[in-house]
């Protein structure tokens, strides 16, 4: 029959064998965080040498850094924007070795040795690319935010159509595409913008490629 001495000392044995639980719980999960810490520390990184608008660069890099981060952040390119940064809106839109591609979904140490292009390095202000002169006259460049990835894109859907890219609307994939309003609607609808200058877009573009839409 225990005592009521011993229930005493029971009782706190149970709350001492419950605290040295504790304490043997917790020592593991700090020994688990200090190798995450270290890694922390020093990220992996990768050199990677690429050009961008005419001029080269060799970068070493957190291999995790996105094309547009390496854009924007290291090389204070900021034509170029992030919108959603998930392959949703088009912002990010730049010509790698002559075709677009979204800068937010590929990894700068993946283009080792690409030819980049950004809005920059299609025109200045003074010397504008005719893509960019044809936005303009045809009211067709938006907010900073859109205008930049969807002129690059233009410049590169007129190429595609030159190369004879078909695209998901061309109807006979035996047939060179040729530069209609539903194929450009179709090529640009990676391009978000939420105001509704689409149309404009459209003449902008057939203007430059020369044909009626
Ligand atoms: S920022 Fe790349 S697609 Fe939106
Ligand atoms: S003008 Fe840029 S989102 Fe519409």
């Amino acid at each position: 029959m225990p005592t009521p001495g011993d229930l005493d000392f029971s009782r706190r044995g149970v709350l001492a064998g419950g605290a040295s639980v504790a304490a043997v719980t917790v020592v593991p999960t700090r020994a688990t965080a200090a190798p995450g810490k270290a890694a922390a520390a020093s990220p992996p990184t990768s050199k990677v040498a690429f050009e961008v608008n005419g001029t080269p660069h060799a970068l070493e890099l957190d291999t995790r850094t996105s094309l547009l981060d390496v854009l924007r952040e290291h090389l204070h390119l900021t034509g170029t924007k992030k919108g959603c940064d998930h392959g949703q809106c088009g912002a990010c839109t730049v010509i790698v070795d002559g075709r677009r591609i979204n800068s937010c979904l590929t990894l700068a140490v993946m283009h080792d040795g690409d030819t980049i292009t950004t809005i920059e390095g299609l025109g200045t202000p003074d010397k504008m690319h005719p893509m960019q002169d044809a936005f303009v006259e045809h009211d067709g460049y938006q907010c900073g935010y859109c205008t930049p990835g969807q002129i690059c894109s233009a410049v590169a859907v007129l190429d595609e159509i030159k190369a004879g890219i078909p695209s998901h609307v061309t109807a006979d994939l035996t047939k060179a595409p040729k530069v209609t309003a539903s194929e450009l609607r179709e090529r640009m609808s990676g391009n978000i913008c939420r105001c509704g200058a689409y149309s404009n877009i459209i003449d902008a573009m057939t203007d430059v490629a020369g044909v009626k839409a």
